[in-house]
């Protein structure tokens, strides 16, 4: 039997991963261009990097992370996310100042598979460290909505949330929980269970949202200085013209988060009510980490999710296709082939020996633009091109089909 690729991974394959390479590429540019730098952390890491940095109470740390041990003893897990990752390497890197990083890859949670929520999944994000200003955050999440823009999908919303600095979330831990108690009868099993450990999570029940829906809100007792950050959040996507929707018991499910919390949500991507992309600030993880105090703002982006949201690209196929008519000119062939990849185009041929019909046949299956024949005519300088949306076909000179091809 031929091994199956393990429960809650995919296999990207051309040509339906066509719209992962041009969201990708689009990331890639509008990070650069937004300042961010290329940076790449390693796919596993000491276990205690997620306990410490995402928290033990965590949805993510108690039951999705794929834990195992290493040769030499070392408790090691893949990441589900790469915030730590990236703080992590920031503190031990003797950076000091503001640094702005992107990154793409693959992250892995132990999740209950479906369409959009996979064990191993790929995140696009960046980080912003050690820039305080609410203008940071606005920039961040500007680059969430930009990417889905770029990407093509409709009616995109950012929720929008802040949940205060960590004195604040105490105070409201206490508050939530007073009133969650109040009402443990009416709590699903799991609730009442973690009403104690993390009562945050409450909020994100589905079996309890009508109970949860009078609970106070986290927005409700911000500090001052928390809700004057916010304002000027808010008045920077105002700004901006990103539109946002203030959800005041968002709180995302990660410990390291102050202040500033969103998500992104489209109307093209409904699954489960669940989210494109999302974010926050993040000020206590590097002291979390036992590092200095550094603020912190950043977002990642689900890929799978974007790319199941995004409207569906044709793949392309190759500018021109080069076939051989005589098959004593297969090296001449194989060189206009290398010469036309060298000035930029993409360029193929079939290598199978077959008859010139039958390669005809691969060129328009491959969706060619336009196909040069090899024949008689090469001892004259000339290769026949035809143009396949009509069939018109001319003489063309060896040395100018590159930039015959590039102009038509
Ligand atoms: P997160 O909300 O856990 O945040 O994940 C961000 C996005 O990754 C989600 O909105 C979703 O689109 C995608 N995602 C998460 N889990 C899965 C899954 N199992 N399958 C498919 N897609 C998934 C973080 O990871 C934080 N590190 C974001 C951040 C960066 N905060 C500050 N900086």
């Amino acid at each position: 039997m031929i091994p199956q690729a393990p429960k809650g991974t995919d296999d990207i394959l051309p040509p339906a991963s066509e719209g992962w390479r041009r969201l990708l590429r689009g990331f890639e540019d509008l990070a650069v261009r937004y300042g961010y730098g290329f940076t790449m952390t390693p796919l596993f890491e000491a276990t205690e990097l997620f306990s410490r940095g995402v928290g033990v109470e965590t949805e993510v740390v108690e039951k999705q992370m794929y834990t195992f041990e290493d040769k030499g003893g070392r408790s090691i897990t893949l990441r589900p996310e790469a915030t730590a990752s990236v703080v992590r390497a920031y503190l031990g890197s003797g950076t000091q100042g503001v640094f702005k990083g992107y990154y793409a890859g693959p992250m892995f949670r132990y999740e209950q598979p479906q369409s959009g929520r996979r064990r191993q999944f790929y995140q696009v994000g960046v980080e912003y460290l050690a820039e305080p200003s609410p203008d940071a955050d606005v920039e961040v999440i500007e680059v969430g909505y930009r990417l889905l823009q770029q990407a093509g999908i409709t009616e995109v919303t950012v929720r929008l949330n802040s949940i205060g600095d960590p004195a604040d979330r105490a105070a409201y831990r206490e508050a939530l929980v007073a009133f969650l108690k109040d009402r443990a009868d009416l709590l699903s099993d799991e609730a009442r269970s973690r009403m104690s450990s993390n009562p945050l999570r409450v909020l994100d029940s589905k079996a309890d949202a009508s109970v949860v829906a009078d609970a106070p809100a986290p927005l409700d007792a911000i500090c001052e200085a928390a809700a004057a950050h916010f304002a000027g959040v808010v008045a920077g996507l105002q700004r901006r013209g990103i539109p946002y929707e203030i959800s005041p018991r968002l709180v995302r499910g990660l410990d390291y988060y102050n202040r500033t919390v969103f998500e992104y949500v489209s109307a093209a991507y409904t699954a489960a009510q669940e989210a494109l992309g999302g974010g926050g600030r993040y000020d206590p993880l590097a002291e979390m980490l036992g590092g200095p105090p550094v603020a912190a703002v950043g977002l990642a982006m689900g890929v799978d999710r974007i790319v199941l949201a995004m409207p569906k690209f044709p793949p392309g196929g190759p500018d021109v296709f080069v076939a051989v008519a005589d098959p004593a000119r297969r090296e001449d062939a194989i060189g206009l082939v290398a010469a036309l990849r060298d000035a930029g185009l993409w360029s193929e041929m079939d290598l199978g020996d077959r008859s010139l019909k039958a390669q005809f046949k691969v060129a328009g299956r491959r969706g060619s633009r336009l196909v040069a024949v090899v024949g008689d005519e090469w001892s004259e300088g000339l290769v026949t091109v035809r143009r396949m949306s009509d069939g018109e076909e001319r003489p063309v000179a060896i040395e100018e089909v590159a930039s015959w091809a590039t102009n038509r």
